[in-house]
């Protein structure tokens, strides 16, 4: 079948390079693609946020199915167009979706469903939020209600911090994402990123994973989208991954079942283990970059028949497989990441990088021009290899980032230390 693939990010290329090994798929279209995808798709720009042109642009090219990456276009109702016009399709309803479009909404649910979250409180005025405020501890974390591109939270070690990002938010720092605030409780532990796949119905858990969200070695500076990935991530073991999919991902589908607005797709919830157990931080309704780069290096199934039966219901009858090995992925960024990337400097070194046994380099913000290829946003590239553990993918991703010319580039060199640290200690 041909496959129209949404998104040009690193985790669409991850996702193209996994698509592309499926016997069941004929030809690969991606909408807007990057450098490294148009190796393995044909890349057209096509405005996805213009419903029907999307449509017609299926219609055209006989395309059976459509595989939406990010969330923007989910929010946007892209999956609701699909189905009026009955194009098969992988990602949430608009509805469902406001499980990452709006994080009161998901807050509410969790108190609804009895889902292990921090306690909250959502506001829609400054002066009510900063009297909740008054009688909260510190450290206490303030968020944009709707999407911010991942800039909208704020973890506030001062009252006087948490008030004036209360502030910002109403003074439109984040556009109408920042209408409505949610306070939340601090919560204390390590990070993990866990990935279902969810039919309405049923959820199957996929590997595990944890990225780096800041973007300085050893976990300081600004956030950003992802600084690296590692998978497996040793801190989710067995029985917390039976938890958490018993106390959060199948009462979040069963309640948007009940309400009418199931959810299909892949459900993202970034989890907080505490010393209680796994707690909720966050939904998103599509896959994490990059952790989906991990997750593809370890996918030993069909990708592309896991997607179908996700969107058909048959999720009960699927299964989905996976390596041994560990993987883990790098990003290199331009400098000026998380601020203003600078954009347009060459990269080189590339072919020798990725020949390296068991590395695969997947591109997120690349351009061709002629024959140079150029930096072109601000997480770059993602330099990925798979080990027997996390230490051994480790060294080649770092072994292969070496070979890579990129004066204009930059990346942490300790992705993966908390893994590696649990490894050398033999646990
Ligand atoms: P989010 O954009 O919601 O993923 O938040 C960005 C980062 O802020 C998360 O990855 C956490 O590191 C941190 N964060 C968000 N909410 C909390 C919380 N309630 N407690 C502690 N850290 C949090
Ligand atoms: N790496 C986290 C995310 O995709 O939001």
């Amino acid at each position: 079948m041909n496959v129209l693939l949404i998104g040009g990010g690193g985790r669409e290329h991850a996702l193209a390079w996994a698509l592309s090994a499926s016997p069941l798929l004929t030809k690969l279209y991606a909408a807007p693609g990057n450098a490294g995808i148009a190796e393995l798709a044909e890349c057209v720009a096509l405005n996805v946020a213009d419903h029907g042109a999307v449509q017609r642009f299926v219609a055209d090219k006989s395309i059976a199915f459509v595989v939406i990456g990010p969330e923007a276009p989910l929010v946007g109702g892209l999956s609701d167009a699909l189905a009026a016009a009955g194009i098969k399709h992988f990602g949430p309803s608009q509805a469902a979706s406001q499980l990452e479009g709006s994080k009161g909404f998901t807050k509410d649910l969790c108190r609804e469903a009895n889902i292990p979250t921090g306690a909250y409180g959502r506001f829609k005025d400054a002066a009510s939020a900063t009297a909740y405020l008054a009688a909260q501890p510190v450290p206490i974390v303030v968020k944009a209600d709707g999407l911010a591109a991942g800039k909208g939270v704020v973890v506030a070690t001062t009252r006087a911090e948490a008030e004036a990002a209360v502030d910002a938010c109403f003074a439109g720092a984040f556009g109408a994402a920042g209408a409505e605030v949610v306070i939340e409780e601090f919560l204390e532990g390590e990070e993990a990123s866990f990935f279902a796949l969810c039919d309405g119905t049923t959820a199957l858990a996929l590997a595990t994973a944890q990225d780096h969200k800041r973007v300085g070695d050893d976990d300081t500076g600004p956030n950003t989208g992802g600084m690296g990935a590692y998978s497996p991530a040793p801190v989710m073991t067995p029985q917390l991954v039976s938890r958490t999919m018993d106390e959060i991902i199948r009462p979040t589908v069963a309640a948007m079942a009940a309400r009418g607005t199931p959810f299909k797709g892949v459900l993202f919830a970034g989890l907080m283990i505490t010393k209680d157990g796994p707690k909720l931080i966050e939904y998103n309704v599509r896959f994490g970059d990059p952790e989906t780069q991990v997750l593809m290096m370890r996918l030993t199934s069909d990708l592309l028949a896991a997607m179908l039966a996700t969107a058909e219901g048959t999720l009960d009858r699927a299964s989905v497989t996976w390596r041994d090995d560990a993987a883990l992925t790098v990003v290199l960024a331009a400098k000026g990441y998380p601020g203003t990337p600078e954009k347009g400097t060459e990269i080189r070194g590339l072919d020798v990088a990725r020949s390296l046994a068991g590395v695969q380099i997947f591109h997120a913000g690349t351009r061709r021009d002629g024959d140079r290829l150029l930096a072109d946003g601000g997480r770059v590239l993602n330099v990925t290899a798979l080990g027997a553990t996390v230490g051994e993918a480790q060294e080649r991703a770092y072994h292969a980032i070496a070979k890579i010319d990129w004066p204009g580039g930059f990346c942490r060199s300790d992705i993966g230390w908390r893994a590696v640290l649990r490894e050398k200690a033999g646990g």
